[in-house]
């Protein structure tokens, strides 16, 4: 219900602009326990208003997430996790509650600060890849560094590195996307996720397309970048990927639970006779 969720106290931010995006620490939250996470969301609510009514996807999400951590996200049909993730991806806002990215306050910015903050703090990484086609690999990695002006010859080098650390054999940097295999693919496009040097790597059901052997390849890079501190949130359906993560999370009609919380209530709904879910 719309009328219970109160909107949030308006920031009142100590500001400063670094790289184009305003950093903004927590308003009135002590900096040494609000700042020391890469993702910080409180009591987050999203009402969606349609024509039908209000639909309540998250109810009263608080996420913690630090560097380097390897969190997955798992839940059925309906249950918001695309909603959480296009919050997370400063790509929709939240009806109220807080969320910090690396200690910023993202509800302070302005679309183009927004902007500028994913293009370079955030990588997405999709199921169905999102590469262009007839567009060589080198090609389709370079392109958030054309967005960002960098001088071309900074371009290829910086591409062929992020290609190289998702381990693409040099052989296929000249083939077109849509020239090589799903796995490939798949690596290709967390190459591109990692070319701005983000944070925070969200990735959708990165593994949904591919067989299980390929899919493997493409966990076991995710757990590398996790090593070497890059933040992923993961969303999958599968429980065999959420062994590659550090953390599970549940996410059930719109509110999140800890794995134990999840079991608890898989053996209450079983134990009143509701079946197994
Ligand atoms: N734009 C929208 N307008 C109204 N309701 C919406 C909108 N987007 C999502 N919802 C509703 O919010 C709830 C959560 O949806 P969400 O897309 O986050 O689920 P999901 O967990 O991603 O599901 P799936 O696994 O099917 O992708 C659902 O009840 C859905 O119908
Ligand atoms: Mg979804």
């Amino acid at each position: 219900m719309a009328q219970g969720i109160k909107t949030p106290p308006s920031p009142m931010p100590d500001s400063t602009v670094v790289n184009g995006v305003r950093a903004t620490l927590g308003a009135g939250t002590p900096a040494e326990k609000r700042g020391s996470y890469v993702i910080d969301i409180r009591n987050l609510h999203r009402i969606y208003e349609s024509e039908a009514g209000y639909t309540h996807a998250l109810k009263g999400i608080s996420l913690q997430v630090p560097r380097g951590e390897f969190l997955c996200i798992m839940g059925p049909s309906g249950s918001g996790k695309s909603t959480l993730m296009n919050i997370l991806g400063c790509l929709d806002t939240p009806t109220s509650g807080t969320y910090l990215l690396e200690g910023l306050d993202v509800s302070t910015l302005d679309d183009d600060e927004l902007t500028a903050l994913r293009a370079s703090r955030l990588g997405f990484v999709f199921q169905s890849f999102n590469l262009l086609p007839r567009t060589t690999v080198l090609r389709n990695v370079e392109l958030p560094l054309v967005y960002t002006n960098t001088a071309p010859k900074k371009r290829h080098e910086i591409a062929r590195k992020a290609l190289a650390s998702v381990g693409l054999p040099e052989q296929y940097y000249d083939h077109n996307s849509n020239e090589i295999s799903g796995g490939q693919m798949q690596r290709v496009a967390i190459a591109r996720a990692l070319v701005n040097d983000p944070a925070v790597i969200l990735a959708d059901e990165p593994t949904g397309n591919l067989d299980s052997a390929t899919g493997l390849m493409v966990l076991q890079t995710f757990r590398k970048l996790s090593e070497q501190g890059k933040t992923i949130v993961l969303i999958t359906h599968d429980e065999e990927v959420s062994t590659w993560a550090d953390r599970t999370m549940h996410i059930r009609d719109g509110k999140l639970l800890t794995d134990e919380e999840e079991r608890a209530a898989r053996a209450a709904s079983t134990s009143h006779g509701r079946g197994r879910t």
